[in-house]
């Protein structure tokens, strides 16, 4: 089975985008010559999933949507045409990630979020992994990835690193 890991960035207090939907508070993190095991994490993938509202925020951003290289689906109840390597999926997350975890001779699949559509394979059961990285910022209010910012019950810790920003990475799997 194809391995799925959520790969997500919050703050200290559990968002993962302030009031307006901005990652700003993830600048400071942006360090020349660091990028948080990120390169390497997407040579094992080749399909992301994420919610409409993500895919939307990278292109406000005024970014093309990136990897170009892999299958990308993106969830939305109002789905259109395939462009590309970009399929826009109109049907329930969890059955189409279910799927594409039983598909063989592929890498892993990178869950970009955002928290709706993490919230909906966790509760499939359906992520295997997930490597959180925690800004030392508190933002008080915006989108909520975990409760105070804490890993559903049952995700244990197996790494902690922290890096010289002040940014820890945790690495978590099912017990
Ligand atoms: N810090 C980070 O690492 C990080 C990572 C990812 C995202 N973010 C931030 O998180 C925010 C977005 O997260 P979010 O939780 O609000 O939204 P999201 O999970 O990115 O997307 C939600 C959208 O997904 C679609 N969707 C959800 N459930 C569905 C279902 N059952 N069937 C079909 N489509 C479904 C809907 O799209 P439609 O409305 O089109 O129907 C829904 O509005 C953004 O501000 C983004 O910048 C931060």
């Amino acid at each position: 089975m194809r391995k799925v890991t959520l790969y997500i960035a919050q703050s200290e207090d559990g968002f993962i985008a302030d009031e307006s939907g901005s990652v700003d508070f993830l600048n400071p993190m942006h360090v020349e010559g660091e990028d948080y095991g990120y390169r390497a994490f997407l040579e094992g993938i080749d399909s992301v999933v994420v919610g409409r509202k993500t895919y939307q925020s990278v292109l406000d951003m005024g970014y093309d949507y990136p990897h170009t290289e892999c299958e990308v689906v993106v969830f939305t109840r109002t789905p259109r045409p395939q462009a590309g390597n970009l399929t826009f999926h109109g049907g329930s997350p969890a059955e189409r990630v279910r799927a594409m975890k039983a598909e063989p001779h592929r890498k892993g699949i990178y869950c970009e979020g955002g928290a709706e559509i993490a919230h909906q394979l966790l509760a499939a059961g359906l992520v295997d992994e997930i490597i959180l990285s925690i800004a030392p910022t508190k933002l008080g209010r915006g989108t909520v990835l975990f409760a105070e910012g804490r890993a559903p019950e049952g995700w244990v810790e197996r790494s902690r690193q922290r890096y010289d920003s002040g940014l820890i990475q945790v690495r978590l799997s099912l017990a």
